[in-house]
């Protein structure tokens, strides 16, 4: 598909514009499945300062049949239409240490007589070209994403751990590797993040740790921030009592010298009832609320949403769904492209954040 460059920087009052004067970026996520809708293209050209692909450039994609084939046709496309339209570009994600989320194939391979050393030299050349391919277009990259057990905080057991002895051995190759091919990228470390999963917390808070002890080049932890709204609690779930342990958390992690990006940012509202102005009030009340304490840590630079509008989101396929049967209203524009009171809860954080330039 051609593409012409349309606009090189958005609009003055755009969501990205407010976070700039702030010193913070905004940007969304986009995959090829909504890419063709020229809406779409619309709402991030209007809206938007940085994109991340949504799939396209995971391993199994990258890797559709096994570790030696590259397919970065996808990808590419999201890459060109960025570079084209002066967009930055988040990289998502070079492993996804999770045993559901690998490549099917990483499960059947034969790794021959020497397992570990054949995981790591898969491992690394899949890095390394990923890395070298797309270079400082990519200005940051999810390097490991969900690699701590979100129930239990153990770290993921995947074929690659089990090849290669562990799953540090695994996350620390990665980290080395992406750093020695592209130095000036901001190597980040990405997960779900809940002040109610202190089991989880306690397990990234241990890995954050172990990177910074065995001097693992891990820049930023990447807050994934899929909320859920839960009628019933103050802010719907981010009250007083979810601030402090969520303060806690934020302190350790930044005490140990690390940045933070918001990566992945959406409100599940499956939970509440009521029609839409009800639904969009809570859903922009918990944005409001998560994002002011989040962003009162000058050491956030990047606020990215998981999808910009309701018709496309991952949300909209979970297995749960709403009582009413009404699909979610979890991206800051509805279905048919209109903003919603998110979009303002976004726009207002952002507005109020402390300066950081
Ligand atoms: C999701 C995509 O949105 C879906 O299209 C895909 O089927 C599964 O992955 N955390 C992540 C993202 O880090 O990669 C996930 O994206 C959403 C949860």
């Amino acid at each position: 598909m051609a593409i012409a460059p349309r606009v090189l920087a958005a609009p003055a009052n755009s969501l990205d514009a407010i976070g700039q004067t702030k010193g913070l970026r905004f940007g969304t996520a986009v995959g090829m499945g909504q890419f063709p809708d020229a809406r779409y293209r619309g709402l991030i050209e209007a809206e938007c300062g940085v994109i991340v692909p949504e799939n396209e450039l995971k391993m199994h994609a990258i890797h559709p049949n096994g570790p030696d084939d590259f397919d970065f046709t996808r990808a590419d496309t999201l890459v060109d239409y960025a570079t084209a339209h002066g967009l930055k570009i988040r990289g998502h994600n070079l492993i996804w240490h999770h045993p559901e989320w690998m490549p099917k194939w990483s499960e059947t391979l034969d790794y021959g007589p020497k397992p570990a050393e054949r995981v790591a030299e898969i491992l690394t050349r899949h890095v390394d070209t990923v890395c070298k391919r797309y270079g400082e277009k990519i200005f940051t990259w999810d390097v490991v994403n969900e690699a701590v057990d979100n129930k239990t905080g153990v770290m993921r057991e995947t074929a690659f751990s089990k090849a290669m002895g562990s799953p540090e051995a695994v996350l620390d190759l990665a980290f080395r590797t992406a750093r020695a091919a592209v130095p000036r990228c901001e190597l980040v470390y990405n997960d779900y993040m809940n002040w109610d999963a202190t089991g989880h917390c306690g397990g990234v808070l241990h890995l954050l740790d172990g990177f910074r002890k065995r001097g693992v080049p891990v820049d930023t932890l990447g807050l994934q921030s899929h909320l859920s709204a839960r009628p019933g609690l103050p802010h719907f779930g981010f009250g007083p009592e979810q601030e402090k342990a969520w303060r806690g958390f934020l302190d350790a992690v930044t005490g140990m010298g690390y940045k933070l990006q918001i990566t992945e940012l959406d409100v599940n509202d499956t939970a509440v009832p009521g029609d839409f102005a009800t639904r969009d009030a809570a859903v922009a009340d918990l944005t409001k609320a998560y994002l002011d304490c989040t962003l009162s840590y000058p050491q956030v630079s990047t606020v990215m949403v998981w999808g910009m509008t309701d018709r496309y989101s991952w949300l909209q396929h979970n297995k749960t769904k709403r009582e009413d049967g009404q699909p979610l209203r979890c991206c800051p524009y509805d279905a048919d492209f209109k903003p919603h009171p998110m979009r303002d809860a976004i726009a207002a954080s952002l507005g109020d954040a402390r300066s950081r330039v």
